[in-house]
């Protein structure tokens, strides 16, 4: 590392998009690429944990995603079940600890349980932290935090009474946000934390993404000027 550049991030958000896109490329049923979008998960979980990553947000499921059609939710609630029972077998091995960002309601209550058993069962880890943002919107999360607020009686609320109460308190703020796929907003994700992210975007589709892209990521954002509002 030279003096310009910044260290390796913390945190990585990532916003996967392109899977419907990577599907129609090919003739295949959107399902196809929602299969493939979950192998690239673990791709990336492991190099995120090679490149020394402490913590990695990843948006599985969006307040939004409920307006989808039945069948692609239930791809989607089968692909995320299929991809706990694995963290459950392997997260103790791997030492990776499981957080969710999210509301509860309305996800199923087979999903619940199973995030609930992960989550306690990992919460020992020390190795990376995989938080599942599943059911997330970020309106809905500050929201949730000002209703936590206003519930302690609280009449006056600063930036770090936020902080504070968002769903994890103790996951830093991303230094780095990539979104894949060639399209280029937040989409009600991490709005509150996002204040001074680096931004990555990239036209690979999410399936396609891999180990070399995210070490390109990384590097990129080694090589940002972050200024955090000085000059
Ligand atoms: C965006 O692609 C992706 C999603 C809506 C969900 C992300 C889900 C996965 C990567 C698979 C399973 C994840 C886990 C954690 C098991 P899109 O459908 O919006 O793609 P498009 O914009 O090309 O249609």
């Amino acid at each position: 590392m030279t003096s310009t550049e910044n260290p390796a991030p913390k945190h990585i958000a990532i916003i996967m998009d392109g899977n419907g896109r990577w599907a129609a490329a090919r003739n295949l049923p959107r399902s196809a690429g929602h299969k493939e979008g979950a192998q690239a998960v673990r791709r990336v979980i492991e190099a995120a944990t090679e490149l020394g990553i402490e913590f990695v947000t990843l948006y599985a499921f969006s307040t939004e995603n409920w307006s989808r059609p039945k069948e692609e939710i239930d791809t989607l609630m089968n692909l995320l079940e299929k991809t706990l029972d694995e963290y459950q077998k392997s997260a103790e091995k791997k030492n990776l600890r499981i957080w969710v960002s999210g509301e509860r309601e309305p996800l199923p209550p087979q999903i619940l349980q199973k995030i609930d058993k992960l989550v306690q069962s990992t919460a020992a880890h020390t190795g990376l932290t995989v938080n599942l943002a599943l059911n997330y919107g970020a309106q809905q999360e500050i929201t949730y935090a000002v209703n936590q607020l206003l519930a302690q009686g609280k009449t006056q609320i600063s930036a770090q009474d936020i902080t504070a109460h968002l769903y994890q308190p103790l996951l830093p703020a991303p230094e780095l946000i990539i979104r894949t796929s060639g399209e280029q907003r937040l989409s009600n994700f991490l709005l509150w934390q996002a204040a001074y992210s680096e931004f990555y975007f990239t036209p690979v589709l999410w399936p396609d993404f891999d180990k070399e892209e995210l070490k390109k990521a990384v590097l990129e954002y080694q090589h940002r000027h972050r200024r955090f509002g000085g000059i």
